[in-house]
């Protein structure tokens, strides 16, 4: 039987949340091309988890570029750490925080994602408002969440799911313009939001 959902994620192993991440692999390409991420970019990701869209997003940037991987769990990112170390990949940087209240001496960056964490986040605002001081003017991020009317096959039980009204309005508070809405799947929708120049 399947572990009740729990907003904090103990209900699962971070080998468990990997195989979920690797499920929803075919999303990441449209959030790296909704970014124009390209070789040389910064680019911060919110809510790494064990780290698998940080390594695509490590391939996508190349060596010149760097990815802030940055998660409130040191066990996720210590998952994270092993598979950079069997892969040789140097140019992640993980920052053990909450996404709220990172501080941001020393990150700054081109674009942003903040894919599928606002659902189990306590400061979903919070975490938007703060992701804006660590953009340069212009910058896109991707916003990516789970709908409120998918089947609910995978991902949080409807009750915790998020309506793109609410992240919206959230995205705009913290100083973000929507540029695009898009249901990626019947499960999944993104939001294309920018830093105004
Ligand atoms: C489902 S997992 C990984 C999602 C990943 N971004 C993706 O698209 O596959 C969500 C992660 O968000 C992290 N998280 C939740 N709230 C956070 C916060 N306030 N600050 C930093 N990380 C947070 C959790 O620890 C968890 O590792």
């Amino acid at each position: 039987m399947q572990e009740a959902f729990r907003k904090d994620l103990t209900h699962l192993t971070w080998d468990e949340v990997y195989a979920r991440q690797l499920k929803s692999a075919d999303l990441v390409g449209e959030w790296m091309d909704a970014l124009r991420l390209k070789t040389g970019d910064r680019v911060l990701e919110i809510g790494a988890g064990p780290g698998y869209v940080s390594l695509v997003l490590a391939d996508r940037v190349g060596p010149t570029g760097v990815v802030y991987a940055v998660d409130r769990s040191a066990e996720a990112l210590a998952y994270l750490e092993r598979l950079q170390k069997e892969r040789g990949v140097s140019h992640i940087r993980r920052l053990v925080a909450d996404a709220a209240t990172l501080e941001p001496a020393g990150v700054r960056a081109d674009a942003a994602l903040i894919t599928m964490v606002l659902h189990h986040a306590e400061d979903p605002a919070g975490i938007l408002r703060n992701v804006a001081r660590f953009l340069s003017p212009g910058s896109l991020a991707v916003v990516a969440e789970f709908h409120p009317d998918g089947p609910c096959d995978q991902g949080p039980p409807q009750g915790h799911r998020l309506t793109s009204h609410q992240v919206k309005t959230w995205c705009e508070s913290a100083g973000f313009v929507t540029l695009s809405e898009r249901r990626q799947t019947p499960e999944h929708y993104m939001l294309l939001v920018q830093r105004p120049s």
